[in-house]
């Protein structure tokens, strides 16, 4: 069985490039990975197009990605064919792995993929996962849920931080466009804007060499809402 699991960006990249360009446009994903990742080789799982690993400073980055239609053809990013479930390295060979909205899609088997991820990793090697949070203006138009909760992620002993950003559009073309094929004509009717506030969660853990430890860090203050006050003392918001 394929580990890929479809995504539109394959086969509609103009699309993607608009989500790309407008999600969290200030740039607070790509600036938490950088001040968390440690120096060394990493791994990028679910890479996308490269987005966020052009991004990332002054770390070698290995992009893996299943899709070989994700990929540009004109790039300098270092990539890799494979899965989140299957990750075509032998063990302890990253000091650090990242996935930014890769993890949340229907069909990947997390469990696995977490696992995997721990056997390429180095002992004190980091994993940050980032995905949406939801409790949010973005996500409130969504039918069903498009979040990744913290259970699954508490439960094996990663910690989570909040971080506020939002979608900002270049024009309302670019809005009404996203926001329609993301969630209908119907429900975008009259609620067409250039922002929407978006929140977003970085899941982290640090995995010793005996195995998995939870990390503590101390990230600051505390989320306001009910949703970020129920990640407990590891949580913070970030605004
Ligand atoms: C929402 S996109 C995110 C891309 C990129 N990480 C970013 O932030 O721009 C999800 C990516 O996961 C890839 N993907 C699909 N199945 C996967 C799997 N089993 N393991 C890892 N990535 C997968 C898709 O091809 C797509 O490139």
């Amino acid at each position: 069985m394929s580990d890929i699991i479809p995504f539109y960006g394959a086969c509609n990249p103009d699309l993607f490039s608009i989500e790309r360009s407008s999600m969290d446009r200030s740039g607070k994903i790509v600036d938490f990975l950088n001040a968390h990742l440690p120096q060394g080789l990493i791994l990028d799982i679910g890479a996308g197009n490269g987005f966020t690993a052009r991004r990332i400073r002054g770390r070698r980055i290995i992009c893996l990605e299943p899709d070989p239609d994700m990929i540009p053809s004109d790039d300098d990013l270092l990539w890799v064919k494979g899965s989140a479930e299957n990750i075509p390295f032998h063990d302890s060979y990253f000091d650090a792995a990242y996935a930014t909205f890769a993890y949340f899609l229907a069909g990947i088997d997390k469990s696995k993929g977490l696992a995997e991820v721990e056997r390429v990793l180095k002992g004190n090697g980091t994993i940050i996962i980032i995905d949406n949070f939801g409790d949010d203006e973005f996500t409130s138009f969504s039918s069903g849920s498009i979040s990744e909760g913290p259970a699954f992620y508490h439960a094996h002993g990663f910690t989570s931080q909040v971080l506020h950003t939002s979608f900002q559009f270049a024009s309302l073309e670019d809005a009404h466009t996203l926001m329609s094929s993301y969630f209908g004509e119907d429900t975008m009717r009259g609620n067409i804007k250039q922002e929407y506030e978006y929140k977003v969660v970085a899941y982290t853990k640090l995995v010793c060499a005996q195995g998995a430890l939870p990390t503590y860090h101390a990230f600051g203050t505390f989320g306001t809402s009910p949703a970020e006050q129920a990640l407990g003392p590891n949580a913070s918001g970030d605004r």
